[in-house]
């Protein structure tokens, strides 16, 4: 009987410290995870700072996501050529009209008559350009913007 009441005991001994040191070990993964996700916040905050992102304006951050989501596949914003040609310096190849025209619609354009146009398709091989007639003015503006943000950010060749 008295070795019973002592397993007993000894069980309940066991069972508590079992439940206390699995509450301890919750405890510090949840301060764990607090003090990860603190500094992964002020890492963030740090990188944004040197970042040029910040430079960029409302505009041109708009600018950004829609160049992410609709032409970069086949651009980019350096000189480098990826299906298309860099557009690096466009604003001072082309006037806003005829690069507001042309994204639009690129064929309409190679289809009127329109010299650099053409030689822009000759040159990159008949490769055409998606039609984004569903693109507003103000967004294909705020594209070209953010294109030309990147040229003057110095960080890009
Ligand atoms: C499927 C590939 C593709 C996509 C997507 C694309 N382009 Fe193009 N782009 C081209 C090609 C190829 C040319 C060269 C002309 C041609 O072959 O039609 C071109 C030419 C251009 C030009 C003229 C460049 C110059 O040097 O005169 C501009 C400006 C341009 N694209 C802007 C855009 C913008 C802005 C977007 C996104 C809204 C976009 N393109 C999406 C393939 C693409």
């Amino acid at each position: 009987m008295e070795t019973l009441n002592i397993l007993r005991r000894m069980t309940g001994i066991l069972t508590l410290m079992t439940v206390t040191i699995l509450l301890m070990l919750i405890a510090m993964l949840v301060m764990n995870f607090t003090q990860k996700s603190e500094s992964f916040g002020c890492g963030v905050i740090e990188e944004n700072y040197n970042s040029p992102a910040l430079q960029l304006t409302e505009t041109e951050i708009k600018g950004k996501e829609l160049f992410d989501a609709n032409c970069r596949q086949c651009h980019a914003v350096t000189e480098e050529v990826i299906v298309g040609p860099g557009l690096k310096g466009i604003s001072e190849r082309r006037d806003e009209q005829w690069l507001l025209a042309w994204i639009k619609n690129s064929q309409k354009v190679i289809k009127s008559g329109d010299a650099y146009a053409n030689e822009l398709l000759k040159k990159y091989g008949g490769a055409q350009m998606t039609i984004f007639e569903s693109l507003k003015d103000e967004e294909i503006r705020a594209i070209l913007s953010y294109v030309n943000s990147e040229k003057s950010s110095g960080i890009m060749p």
